[in-house]
């Protein structure tokens, strides 16, 4: 063969490579509402960056007829690209081959991006459209994929998108990584499906119910974004990893078009009510000291009594955690202690500047807490804030009481760097309607018209304590600042933590309660 005909059958083989299960099962993927796993490589790298690794594997399995059912690639195109000029490691699953079922060579080919990303330190992006372990081979290689996805958990960043059914053992991939990506009816991700559902409790639901987007961002908590078609999937990766630094021995990147660091936010004064009672939306604030009011919220709809999210401050990526007043009054519970706890580790790990913007009135009562455990769930988020070494700034917005010092790392005692508080903040060991319960419980029960007592103390406890200044003088406060000035205020904080250096002693790992 001359070289020109070698190169031809080169040529050849990669068309042929491109087309996974055939043209056929294509136009199939096209018409089930989704993109081909070439397609999404493409759409979610710069153009043109993705340069292709073992496109040429196929299985080795004969059993099952299995020898005539060979394509290239076997079911998963993987290599590596850039995003906004930085280096990524990708795999997509083709569900034009066998469903993209998992087997021996498609797991050793995402296993080898997975190592080549935690070697070279670069993120790793991975695409789900799988019908789980390829049932003709036998048992899954899952393992080897979930070994490396704990492997490189702290190392480097791992997004995973579910872009079509992930079923069965395989959906532990995705949970073991930093974030779950879905895209409303495309993903379908769940342990046990229907039929087996059925078969064994006699439960009727759909594919969508147990295991769509909108269960898992809203009830469960898998999914930290969900999308409406899948280009706007690819966005939101796009954007979240603008805030992270590509593994956990650099800085997030910080673009050179930083708002003024200056600005005044007068209109955070327009938010916080005047009433101690009166919900509003913190989220407000987050935007209005955020660079260019950006706001990149994780998980806006799990767990609403707490935000999680990302800003920059003067160009410096900062996750931002806050109680939310306007739903359940930004009480912590359950769900919210999990969310919190996983994103201030996920920061620590990462090099991200945490702030706290506190408006919490405690935790929330109820037996239905104590019973799920949210002494359990609560201590994570504790763990999590006394683990972190990362610079910590936490802001009391408005009311603090009690164990929520703790839980929300209001406290100096837990690590936190600095805390500050607006003049509108108030913080007590108890709300003052409790106390006044307490503590002039004789008074009260004395006095001639015990109700009338009782709202005189309440308010008396109120005009003792609805104010940052009693708190100030024991020395819980840094600074107390106007409102308006919460941004610039931050930016000098943070500016002066830039060279935080905390070393603690030297262990395997702590043993989290999880
Ligand atoms: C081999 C598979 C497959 C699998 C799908 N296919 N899943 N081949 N192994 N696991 C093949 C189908 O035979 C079909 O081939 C093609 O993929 C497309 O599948 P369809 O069923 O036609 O598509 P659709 O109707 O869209 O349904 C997709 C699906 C369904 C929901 C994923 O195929 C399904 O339920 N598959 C089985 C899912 C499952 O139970 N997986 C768990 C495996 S055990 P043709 O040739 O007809 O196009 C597991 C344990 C892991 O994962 C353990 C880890 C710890």
């Amino acid at each position: 063969m001359s070289i020109e005909e070698k190169n031809e059958e080169l040529k050849a083989k990669i068309a042929q490579a491109k087309l996974g299960g055939g043209q056929k099962q294509l136009d199939k993927q096209h018409e089930r509402g989704k993109l081909t796993a070439r397609e999404r490589i493409e759409q979610v790298l710069d153009p043109g960056s993705f340069s292709e690794l073992e496109m040429f594997v196929t299985h080795q399995v004969t059993k099952f007829g299995m020898d005539k059912e060979k394509f290239y690639g076997d079911g998963v195109v993987v290599g590596s690209g850039t995003m906004a000029g930085r280096l990524v490691y990708v795999y997509s699953q083709d569900f034009t081959v066998m469903g993209g079922s998992l087997g021996k060579a498609q797991a050793s080919k995402i296993t080898h991006v997975m190592d080549l990303a935690i070697k070279v330190g670069v993120p790793i992006i991975g695409i789900i459209d799988s019908g789980g372990a390829r049932i003709q081979e036998g048992l899954g290689q899952y393992g080897s994929i979930f070994y490396r996805n704990t492997l490189a958990s702290g190392i480097v960043p791992q997004f995973c998108l579910i872009l079509g059914p992930c079923a069965g053992g395989a959906v532990y991939s995705p949970a073991l990584c930093d974030f779950i990506f879905m895209v409303e009816g495309v993903s379908k991700m769940h342990i046990t499906g229907p039929n087996v559902i059925k078969a064994v409790t006699g439960e009727e639901i759909t594919s969508e119910e147990l295991g769509g987007a909108k269960v898992h961002s809203q009830v469960s908590g898998v999914a930290h974004l969900v999308a409406k078609t899948e280009q706007e999937c690819f966005d939101q990766v796009k954007k979240l990893l603008s805030f992270l630094p590509s593994n956990y021995q650099e800085a997030p990147p910080a673009p050179a078009d930083c708002d003024d660091p200056k600005r005044l936010v007068p209109e955070v004064e327009k938010v916080i009510p005047d009433s101690p009672s009166r919900a509003y939306d913190m989220k407000k604030i987050i935007r209005a000291i955020a660079d260019h009011n950006d706001f990149f919220e994780v998980q806006p709809d799990f767990a609403k009594n707490i935000i999680t999210g990302f800003i920059r401050l003067a160009g410096s990526s900062v996750g931002v955690i806050a109680n939310q007043p306007s739903v359940a009054a930004g009480a912590l519970d359950i769900d919210a202690s999990d969310k919190a706890a996983r994103f201030i580790r996920f920061c620590d790990a990462f090099n991200i500047q945490i702030l706290n913007l506190v408006d919490c009135p405690g935790y929330l009562p109820g037996k239905h807490q104590e019973f799920g455990g949210i002494i359990r769930h609560g201590a994570k988020t504790l763990f999590a804030y006394c683990e972190a070494v990362v610079p910590r700034v936490s802001v009391i917005v408005r009311k603090i009481y009690g164990g929520a010092m703790s839980g929300m790392a209001v406290s100096k005692l837990v690590g936190t760097d600095f805390t500050i508080a607006l003049t509108t903040a108030e913080i007590a060991i108890m709300g003052p309607e409790g106390a006044a319960n307490i503590i002039f419980k004789d008074e009260i029960a004395k006095a001639e018209d015990p109700k009338a007592m009782r709202v005189q103390k309440v308010a008396e406890y109120r005009e003792k304590f609805a104010n940052p200044y009693c708190a100030a003088e024991e020395g819980w406060i840094d600074a107390i600042i106007e409102p308006k000035e919460l941004r610039a205020c931050l930016i000098g904080l943070f500016g002066q933590l830039k060279g935080k250096q905390e070393l603690r002693p030297g262990k395997k790992h702590g043993s989290i309660p999880l």
